[in-house]
């Protein structure tokens, strides 16, 4: 039986928690909150290491290599640990012993939180990401700021932490004026019935276009846009349709993607905030006058010297740093968050730095964690930004059924047996499992070529691999009738070297969670997931299961068992589903 509120306390915490006892003894001054243990960056030097001895020694001008072996020498690891050695310059590492190892294979079992723990001081987070803009379709663009914010969301909530995940939509802004002289001249009701985003686009880019050639038409704009900020009740019943006509694209597109928001409150709501909240910069001193406009000078910063943030336009608008002081005096209102996270491109770093810089004039005290993800563009095979053959923007919507279309023909070749609905399924799950994951993988700062051959490949570190070796695990329980409820009262026996590589790696799920969200990299546990695939195809080859004598064969039976419930476990933080058959 599993116990959905035990916390099996981990071995790396117990090893953690002996150690800052340990430096406590030796340094009764030192600050233990930093003395921390993280996965052997190579399994060769341990299970875990620690590198916080280096910089107390630094601190008090100590040899690190002494001190190391000082607080060694205190530490009461017995137990869970063969060998503690002092490395390098000072790094500590652990080497687990097989009866640990097992051990916490056992607990796992009987327990819901798998090698992880739920936080001991849960945080309440902000998740600040998709944010498309209406009127518009949802491009390739804003896939990885949803599927990186979506991700991040899950594994703080699979860690205990309370999310709130806030679609920050554009559903404000100038564009609004040129929209509605083109809905109240050139509106086509027929294309609006069919594809509503494509029409509201066509008429932009029609206002749009002929704003450059005709001054009239740009005034007509700028006259309704006034309307629009005013009030009127026509342009406001116009507007309010364009939300709700985007809006159901945008739900169509999270529901295929599994995605789910605790709150969608786009520009528009902080409308009314936006005076108030000039006039008090201005009185505090905080933003002044400059040319006309309004800014936040940040002379004592070295980066934003020559960046002052703009509050306010000489015309009397706002900017968009505007919206986002008022959107961040509301959360921390509303929610009192440890952490606000927003998930953009990476063309938004300048804009955040000064968001984040003049928030800090205007809430000295404020302690709430501000990070901006950022990430970098998703390129074509020839290296360039990802468009269509004709040289569009792909439109979300026509990548998703691309990559179920493509997933379906390599389904249809492997099972072509299997009832259509079945393949549709299948290829469903796969396909778009293939495109989150190819997101993920990559390091998010970095720009990554899109391959639909690459991502959709059987071999490789691709969500199909991973998919296909759950299915796997899954048809050995469906094939070798073993009594999966009781594993957990089996007795682990770890002998050969491919089972204990094994269940190294199992024990670390946890505190690669944990890196997921210190740093906001997914792209750790892509690679946990994909290692290991990899150990238990080396343990598969090796350690035959069914056809081992009674008491081996149960305890492999769980460790394919545990495997199996990481994989789908991490799949699921990476917002990918599984399949019991492929
Ligand atoms: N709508 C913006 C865009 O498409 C992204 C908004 C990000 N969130 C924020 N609080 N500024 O670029």
């Amino acid at each position: 039986m599993r116990d959905p509120d035990s916390n099996v306390v981990q071995p790396y915490t117990q090893i953690q928690l002996d150690l800052q006892r340990a430096v406590k003894e030796q340094l009764p001054d030192a600050d233990v909150s930093s003395v921390l243990v993280r996965v052997c960056p190579d399994p060769k030097f341990g299970d875990y290491q620690s590198n916080a001895i280096m910089s107390l020694a630094k601190g008090r001008k100590m040899n690190p290599r002494q001190l190391a072996g000082e607080i060694s020498a205190r530490l009461r690891l017995d137990q869970l640990c063969r060998k503690v050695e002092v490395a390098g310059a000072g790094f500590l590492n652990f080497h687990l012993g097989t009866s640990a190892l097992a051990g916490a294979l056992q607990s796992a079992a009987g327990a819901d939180a798998l090698f992880f723990e739920k936080s001991a001081r849960p945080q309440t987070v902000v998740v600040d990401f998709s944010s498309p803009n209406v009127a518009k379709p949802m491009h390739v663009g804003h896939i990885r700021s949803t599927i990186l914010g979506d991700c991040i969301s899950r594994t703080l909530r699979l860690l205990g932490h309370s999310v709130i995940s806030d679609n920050h939509i554009g559903d404000w802004g100038t564009q609004f004026g040129k929209l509605l002289v083109g809905w109240k001249l050139h509106l086509d009701g027929n294309a609006l019935r069919q594809d509503p985003i494509a029409e509201m686009e066509r008429l932009y880019k029609l206002i749009n276009a002929q704003t450059e050639s005709d001054p009239s038409v740009l005034e007509a704009a700028r006259r309704e846009l006034v309307r629009l900020q005013q009030g009127d009740p026509e342009n406001l019943r116009i507007w309010r349709e364009m939300i709700s006509l985007s809006q159901v694209q945008f739900d169509a597109i999270y529901g295929r993607l599994g995605v789910r928001f605790d709150c969608t409150l786009g520009e528009s709501f902080y409308n009314p905030q936006l005076e108030p909240l000039v006039n008090d910069l201005v009185q505090k001193g905080i933003a002044r006058e400059s040319e006309g406009a309004l800014a936040v000078f940040f002379e004592d910063h070295p980066q934003l010297k020559a960046h002052p943030a703009l509050v306010r336009k000489s015309d009397g608008g706002f900017n968009y740093a505007t919206t986002d002081l008022a959107t961040l005096q509301h959360r921390l209102q509303t929610w009192n968050p440890d952490q606000i996270v927003y998930v953009t491109d990476g063309r938004q770093q300048l804009h955040f730095q000064q968001v984040f810089a003049a928030f800090r004039k205007w809430f000295p005290h404020a302690g709430a964690r501000l990070s901006h993800v950022w990430f970098g563009s998703i390129l074509g095979e020839d290296g360039r930004p990802f468009k269509t053959r004709s040289g569009e923007t792909v439109k979300l919507s026509d990548l998703l059924d691309e990559a179920e279309e493509r997933a379906l023909k390599v389904v249809t070749e492997k099972s072509p047996t299997l009832p259509e609905a079945e393949r549709r399924n299948i290829a469903r799950v796969i396909g778009i499992g293939a495109v989150k994951y190819a997101d993920l993988l990559p390091n998010r700062q970095s720009d990554y070529v899109f391959s639909w051959d690459k991502m959709l490949a059987l071999n490789g570190n691709t969500a199909p691999y991973l998919q296909y070796a759950y299915a796997r695990i899954r048809s050995i329980f469906r094939k070798g009738d073993l009594d999966e409820q009781s594993l957990g009262s089996v007795k682990v026996l770890l002998e050969a070297s491919e089972e204990i590589a094994l269940a190294r790696h199992l024990l670390n799920f946890g505190m690669i969670l944990e890196a997921v969200i210190e740093d906001f990299r997914p792209n750790y546990l892509c690679n946990y997931l994909y290692e290991l695939a990899g150990r238990f195809t080396a343990f598969y080859e090796n350690c035959p299961v069914l056809k081992s004598e009674a008491g081996v064969r149960e305890s492999r039976a769980l460790l394919c068992h545990l495997t199996a419930r990481v994989l789908r476990q991490g799949l699921e933080v990476l917002g990918i589903e599984v399949l019991e058959q492929m």
